[in-house]
């Protein structure tokens, strides 16, 4: 059986990834949040010493690299991602030479791609805006610097739940969309939208979310194919359809029966009118594609997951 290193395994994704694929790998997972797992190690993966002792006793065949401070919040300046997430790829790549690790899949972000009218491709222009884009830019670089043999898989916007395993989205603050207004519809808050000024069919941003059980998959796929595979290589990872925060928020009205009250506010820095991606790459490729990205599965999800949260009495952050 091959064993998996997930680093970044106590977050959203980690968690989900996880239970996924545990029945097939053995799974060891690095994280500096503590959760009870089997065969995790509390770490921060800046401190080389400590990590240096879990690689050479663990000996991982692959590396699926989550961790990272990944949220949108303007107060955070370039070195905050910097310092974490470049320096920690870094260390990484270093632990994997060390214990002559080959293979490693790269959670990037479609927010390294400038914006487009159409789909974007693996091979389109990159335009990072924001810190947090910035810096997971520079982490593809040094990893097609590095010899290793990499996927670099970029997300688009990763969303719902694995409820009925006690797995989905919690961040703190929580900065995406559809968690926000899942929640805040099913506890009466007031929903909060930003940017109206965009150049989209409604003046709302366009997006391309896409269910965590289809990354979940992908990432699967992803495990089978680096092994036929030398260097690095890039897929877009998403749904391939195109979204705006007003449709969403419509289709919670109309299928909730919420009359969910809106608040106007001016778009955040760095947000961009469209980011969708063309999946043809990783469908042929990988033999992968999207089973459970459509609103209605997405939504249903995201609000079980928010009645299991309330259930239990956990609250989620927001900024706004
Ligand atoms: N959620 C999305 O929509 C989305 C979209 C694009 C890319 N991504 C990428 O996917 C990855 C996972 O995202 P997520 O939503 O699960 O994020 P998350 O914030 O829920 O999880 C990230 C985890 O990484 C850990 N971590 C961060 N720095 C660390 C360090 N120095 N040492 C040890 N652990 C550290 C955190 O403790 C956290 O548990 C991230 O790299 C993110 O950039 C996510």
């Amino acid at each position: 059986m091959k064993k998996i290193l997930i680093t970044g395994i106590s977050g959203y994704i980690g968690q989900c990834l996880n239970l996924y694929l545990s029945k097939k790998y053995k799974i060891v997972g690095i994280d500096k949040k503590k959760i009870k797992l089997k065969n995790f190690y509390l770490c921060d993966l800046l401190n080389k010493k400590k990590l240096k002792k879990i690689f050479e006793k663990e000996k991982p065949d692959i590396v699926i690299h989550l961790a990272a401070l990944a949220v949108i919040d303007e107060t955070k300046k370039y070195s905050d991602f910097y310092n974490n997430n470049f320096l920690v790829t870094k260390n990484i790549i270093e632990m994997m030479k060390i214990t002559k690790t080959k293979k490693i899949i790269f959670a990037s972000t479609a927010a390294i791609f400038k914006k487009k009218k159409g789909n974007i491709r693996e091979n389109d222009i990159k335009k990072p805006i924001s810190n947090y884009a910035k810096t997971k830019f520079l982490c593809e670089k040094i990893l097609n610097k590095s010899g290793l043999d990499v996927l670099s898989f970029r997300f688009f916007n990763v969303c719902s739940s694995m409820y009925k395993f006690g797995c989905g989205e919690i961040h703190k603050p929580e900065t995406h969309l559809i968690p926000s207004v899942v929640y805040k519809a099913l506890n009466n808050q007031d929903v909060h939208i930003f940017g109206q000024d965009f150049n989209t069919k409604d003046g709302t941003a366009v997006r391309d979310y896409f269910h965590v059980l289809d990354l979940c998959e992908a990432l699967k796929k992803g495990v089978s194919y680096i092994y036929g595979i030398k260097g690095f290589h890039t897929f877009n990872i998403g749904s391939g359809r195109s979204t705006t925060v007003l449709e969403i928020i419509s289709f919670i009205k109309k299928n909730y029966n919420k009359n969910l009250k809106i608040i106007k506010i001016k778009r955040r820095s760095g947000d961009v009118d469209r980011l969708v991606c063309n999946i043809n790459n990783a469908k042929k490729k990988l033999k992968w594609k999207p089973k459970f990205s459509h609103m209605k599965k997405i939504i249903s999800d995201e609000v079980n997951w928010v009645k299991f949260l309330n259930k239990k009495g956990i609250k989620r952050i927001f900024k706004k």
